[in-house]
């Protein structure tokens, strides 16, 4: 045990749940929790502001969309969100819609990580539960009892100590709680990709009335939207490109070039605003449980973000374990938290396909074979050019039921 483990802390606080990360997976776990009286405290590493500007991903499922109003975080995504019945695939230079709600009566919801996150971290302060921005020196410790211990200095300096019955770690894709589950018993599955994207925000009024995904002999393009006068949009790039080495021109030249088509079809261009070279890998860690700790969302696993699922699946996570948490605490006790990883995988890895296959179908390897593009292709025209195939697409891309 660290000397540090034992060192005098300014307060003690006995909480049924300890949350790891207070970005939208732990925030939300702490929402539903509270909602039925049980009370957890998160923390993080990085301040408020730093969370609730970093870009992220942009869709949610409708359920989760539903999950934010029912559950009382707030109903602004009804006023300010924008839902989207289909999403366009555009390759060979032509557009096809795939309309979600004709073919599976389904649609999704344009709302950015960034406001889910204001508005579940506006949702914790009303409701007056204790949340830690810009912690620092974390230390989770005992998770092998059933007395586990979270330890961490405030923004102000001051030092603190949680004892919980559980721990929950969300902390992202860079989690440091993962790795508290003993080597032996973790089993890490993973495969990077040789691309990444360039993502931009940028000051123009929306090209098209929905995403637009677009495959290119020249590299896979995706055109999303933020607001009005703001949308969001990125290209495929080597994973070691410098943003300083793109001026705005050179990217509205590439996006054009992946967009172009017989159609015409043009992006309506406008200043930069931000750029950022984002890299992904498919992931995921097992088990999801290891004694008292739990894990959740990007901590134990993630996703390419292509086909937005990063986010709702964090979502499913917490709702699943949420249910589990509160049978565990209760009367049921410890046994209830054997339901958490079989409920919770089986949608991970839909999940994983899912984005693994809509990245692989979309993206070109560096140095692919013409074949390989005519493949492509062929495989697009059969997703696009079928009932089945546009169906299947669908499906995945607006989610399925939560596991009960
Ligand atoms: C986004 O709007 O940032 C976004 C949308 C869909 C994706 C990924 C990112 O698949």
């Amino acid at each position: 045990m660290p000397d540090s483990a034992v060192d005098p802390v300014d307060t003690v606080t006995e909480v049924p749940v300890a949350v790891v990360g207070a970005g939208p997976a732990g925030l939300m776990l702490a929402h539903r929790l509270g909602r039925a009286g049980v009370d957890a405290v998160a923390i993080d590493l990085r301040g408020r502001e730093e969370i609730a500007t970093t870009h992220r991903a942009g869709i949610l499922e409708a359920d989760a969309a539903r999950d934010l109003v029912e559950t009382g975080v707030s109903d602004r995504i009804l006023r300010e969100g924008h839902e989207h019945g289909g999403t366009e695939l555009r390759f060979g230079g032509r557009a096809h819609r795939i309309d979600f709600r004709e073919l599976v009566g389904a649609s999704v919801w344009l709302y950015p990580q960034t406001e889910v996150f204001t508005d579940l971290a506006d949702a914790r302060e009303r409701d007056g539960a204790a949340v830690h921005f810009g912690v620092r020196g974390t230390e989770v410790l005992d998770v092998d009892t059933d007395r586990p211990r979270v330890r961490f200095t405030a923004a102000d300096g001051t030092r603190h100590e949680l004892r919980a019955r559980y721990v929950v770690g969300a902390d992202g894709s860079r989690s440091t709680c993962r790795g508290l589950v003993p080597e032996p018993l973790r089993v890490r599955y993973g495969t990077e990709y040789p691309f990444a994207w360039f993502g931009v925000l940028v000051r123009a009024p929306a090209s098209a009335p929905e995403l637009v995904y677009a495959h290119s002999e020249h590299g896979f393009a995706l055109i999303s939207q933020r607001t009005e006068s703001v949308q969001r949009m990125y290209f495929q790039c080597d994973p070691d490109e410098r943003t300083a080495d793109w001026s705005d021109e050179r990217i509205w030249a590439t996006l054009q070039a992946r967009v172009a088509g017989r159609d015409g079809f043009r992006l309506v261009e406008g200043p930069v605003l931000e750029r950022s070279v984002l890299r992904f890998r498919s992931f995921v860690q097992e088990p999801m449980r290891w004694g008292s700790l739990l894990l959740a969302g990007d901590a134990a696993h993630t996703v390419p973000p292509t086909g937005a699922r990063g986010l709702n699946l964090a979502l499913h996570d917490v709702k699943v374990l949420a249910g589990v948490l509160l049978r565990a605490l209760g009367a049921e006790g410890e046994p209830a938290l054997a339901d958490y990883q079989p409920l919770a995988l089986r949608r991970v890895w839909r999940a994983q396909h899912f984005s693994s296959w809509m990245t692989r179908l979309l993206h070109t390897a560096p140095g692919a074979a013409p074949f390989e593009l005519r493949r492509q292709l062929g495989e697009l025209d059969s997703v696009v050019g079928t009932r089945a195939g546009r169906a299947y697409l669908a499906e995945q891309y607006t989610g399925w039921p939560t596991s009960a």
